[in-house]
C-alpha cells in the first residue's frame, strides 16, 4: 500500500472512530482489510478506499471497522477490577444503595458485562434491587455475540469456579462444547452500539460505575480527553471508572481522582 492510499485510510479510521492508526501500520491494515476484499472481488486497495468513500460504502463501514479495531478480551480480565466491584457493590448495600447503573463502555463480545453481572449475583440479591449494566460498543458484529451469551468451554478457565454454577451459566443444548450465560442474568444487561468517539452520548447517567478498559489505548489524547470529560459528566458524585491496567488519565486534566492504578473516583462536581 503506498504512503498515500495509507494516510486515506488512517484519516477515514479516525473521523468514523477516533482509533489513531500509527505509521508503520500499513501491512497490518493491509493484511486486515484483504479478507474484505476478497470477499468483495477486488483486487487493489484504492478499490476498497473508493468504495468506503462512495454512497454504496455505507454498508462496508462496518465491516471495515471489525476489520480495523481489536475485539480481544475474556471473562474476569485484569480481575483487581472485579473484585474491587464486589467491594463497591458491598459498601452500597450496606449504606442503603437499592439502584445502581453500571456501563461496560466497550463491552466487546460480552466478556465484561458477563463478568460485571456475575460478580454482581454472586454479592447481592439481584432480585430485590434496580439492577442495570449498559454494554456498549462500535462494533455490531461482536455486540451480536455478545447478545448470544454462548461461549466455548475453553473460556471456563477464567471464571471463578463458584461462578460456574447453574445460577450462572449452562452448557448449550445444541453444542457440548459451548456454554450460555443464564437468561436470569442477561436481563439485567442492555446492549446498544455506541461510539466513543462521538460526544455527547444519549445517555443521561448518572453511572455509579464504569468500565472503559482497554479501548482508550487506540485514541490520541484529544479524543481520550473528549471521551473522559463525558464519563466524568455521566458518572455520579462517588461513582468509580476503571480504565485498562496500561492506560491512564495522566497528563488529560480530567478531574478524577486515582484511589488506586487503573481506578478513578469521581468525588465532587
Ligand atoms: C480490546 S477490546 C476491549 C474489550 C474489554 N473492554 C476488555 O477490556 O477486555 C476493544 C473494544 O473497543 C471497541 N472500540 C474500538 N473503537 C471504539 C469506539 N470508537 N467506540 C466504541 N467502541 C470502540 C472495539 O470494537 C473492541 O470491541
Amino acid at each position: 500500500m503506498d504512503n498515500k492510499t495509507f494516510a486515506r485510510f488512517q484519516e477515514l479510521i479516525y473521523q468514523k472512530s477516533g482509533i489513531n492508526l500509527n505509521e508503520g501500520k500499513e501491512t497490518l491494515v493491509q493484511a486486515r482489510i484483504g479478507k474484505r476484499m476478497r470477499a468483495l472481488g477486488l483486487n487493489e486497495c484504492t478499490q476498497y478506499l473508493r468504495l468506503l468513500e462512495s454512497n454504496q460504502g455505507n454498508e462496508e463501514w462496518g465491516f471495515f471497522l471489525d476489520a480495523i479495531s481489536t475485539n480481544v478480551t475474556h471473562f474476569f480480565r485484569e480481575s483487581e477490577h472485579f473484585d474491587f466491584l464486589k467491594k463497591i457493590l458491598n459498601v452500597s448495600i450496606d449504606e442503603g444503595q437499592t439502584k445502581f447503573r453500571i456501563w461496560s463502555a466497550a463491552s466487546s463480545s460480552g466478556e465484561e458485562p458477563y463478568s460485571m453481572i456475575m460478580t454482581a449475583a454472586n454479592t447481592l440479591n439481584l432480585k430485590s434491587l434496580d439492577f442495570k449494566i449498559l454494554a456498549t460498543d462500535i462494533s455490531s458484529r461482536v455486540l451480536e455475540i455478545a447478545k448470544k451469551g454462548q461461549y466455548h468451554k475453553d473460556n471456563l478457565k477464567n471464571i471463578p469456579v463458584n461462578m460456574q454454577g447453574q445460577n450462572y451459566l449452562s452448557l448449550s443444548k445444541d453444542d457440548y462444547n459451548q456454554f450460555v450465560i443464564n437468561e436470569t442474568l442477561k436481563r439485567f444487561i442492555v446492549f446498544s452500539r455506541i461510539n466513543l468517539s462521538s460526544t455527547p452520548f444519549p445517555m443521561k447517567g448518572p453511572f455509579d460505575i464504569v468500565f472503559c478498559r482497554n479501548v482508550m489505548i487506540y485514541f490520541d489524547n484529544h479524543v481520550r480527553a473528549k471521551l473522559l470529560r463525558e464519563i466524568h459528566r455521566l458518572l455520579r458524585i462517588g461513582g468509580y471508572l476503571m480504565v485498562g491496567h496500561s492506560e491512564s488519565l495522566s497528563g488529560l486534566n480530567i478531574p478524577l481522582e486515582m484511589v488506586q492504578p487503573s481506578i478513578y473516583l469521581k468525588r465532587g462536581s
